[in-house]
């Protein structure tokens, strides 16, 4: 009974985070800042630190705020089981792949295309749930995810020829390399996701501990990202330059999605976490049309494709 409610707080969470992360990034986008732009790495390393520490907290809070269980526990799941944690390493350094490759897909691809073709991570998904986890799935529930993917596309295709002229500025080599990218990614996305469910359920171990496990393998390679892609001007304006109020709010919504993701394939599972995406899809795109008045599907799919660039990256 508790296990059921908190499968569907965690995938109601999810969809108000995804919702959530949408619009503010599409705020973001719109906002007009002073000074240098936030570096989109140096995001990925704060989220990925909030992360940890969220999940540190929420260890300290189960034994009852013991400093010295909190230690003990840390010490004898983290630090004296190294196999079982460098298992983490396998889908944090997938993820970290992943993030980069829809780089090279959206520097390749018009957004549309991108967002279109990443849908497709719902099929794959199901197919590493089947042959990992042994998950049947009835003709129905085939056919629910063949009719779900097919929404979420239609939603997100741009019903105007505004596109096109962004498609044709792409050549078709580089169309090869961007879908080539998506469908890698759709691939590492299925199998990341479908790896740690595998790990939370065949071990008891904290759902927290195993992600602060994958969080410290996110934050090394996300440091040697931000060192990589951007280390000439962190080291001239620090990582924190262009940060403000609505970059820390899409930084901590980034981070709380990570550990609501977390939760839905520890009390749900992936095939779920598909579904609560795809409403968020269609609740962004409602509230933007209804509320916002701003709905653009070219322009929209864009803004998000290119800012979620920015964030991955
Ligand atoms: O597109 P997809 O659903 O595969 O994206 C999952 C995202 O959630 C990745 O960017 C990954 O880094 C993040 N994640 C996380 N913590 C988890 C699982 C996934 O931050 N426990």
């Amino acid at each position: 009974m508790a296990s059921a409610r908190l499968k569907y707080l965690s995938l109601g969470v999810l969809v108000f985070q995804t919702t959530s992360l949408v619009l503010t990034m599409r705020y973001s986008r719109t906002l007009q800042a002073e000074g240098p732009r936030y570096l989109a790495s140096s995001a990925v390393v704060v989220a990925e630190v909030m992360k940890i520490l969220t999940c540190v907290l929420l260890v300290f809070k189960c034994p009852g705020y013991s400093m010295r269980a909190l230690n003990s526990i840390l010490r004898q799941e983290i630090l004296h089981k190294p196999i079982e944690t460098l298992k983490l390493a396998i889908p944090s350094g997938i993820y970290t792949l992943q993030n980069n490759l829809l780089y090279v897909a959206l520097s390749n691809l018009d957004a549309a295309t991108y967002q279109v073709t990443y849908q497709l991570k719902i099929l794959t998904t199901a197919l590493f749930s089947v042959s990992m986890l042994g998950r049947r799935l009835g003709v129905y529930q085939w056919l629910s995810l063949l009719i779900l993917m097919a929404g979420v596309a239609l939603v997100q295709w741009p019903s105007d020829s505004t596109a096109a002229p962004e498609k044709e500025a792409h050549s078709a080599g580089s169309q090869f390399v961007g879908v080539t990218a998506v469908l890698v990614a759709c691939c590492s996305s299925g199998f990341a996701g479908v790896y740690f469910e595998k790990i939370l359920k065949e071990s008891k171990q904290s759902v927290w501990v195993r992600n602060i496990q994958l969080g410290m393998f996110g934050l090394v390679f996300g440091l040697f990202g931000m060192l990589a892609y951007d280390g000439e001007r962190v080291r001239e304006s620090g990582m924190f330059q262009g940060y403000n109020t609505v970059t820390w709010t899409v930084v901590a919504l980034q981070a709380l999605g990570g550990l609501v993701i977390a939760a839905v394939i520890k009390y749900a599972d992936n095939i779920l976490k598909g579904f609560a995406t795809s409403l968020s899809i269609i609740l962004s795109t409602l509230i933007s049309y209804f509320l916002l008045q701003d709905f653009d599907p070219s322009r929209w799919s864009s803004t998000f494709g290119s800012e979620s660039l920015l964030l991955y990256t």
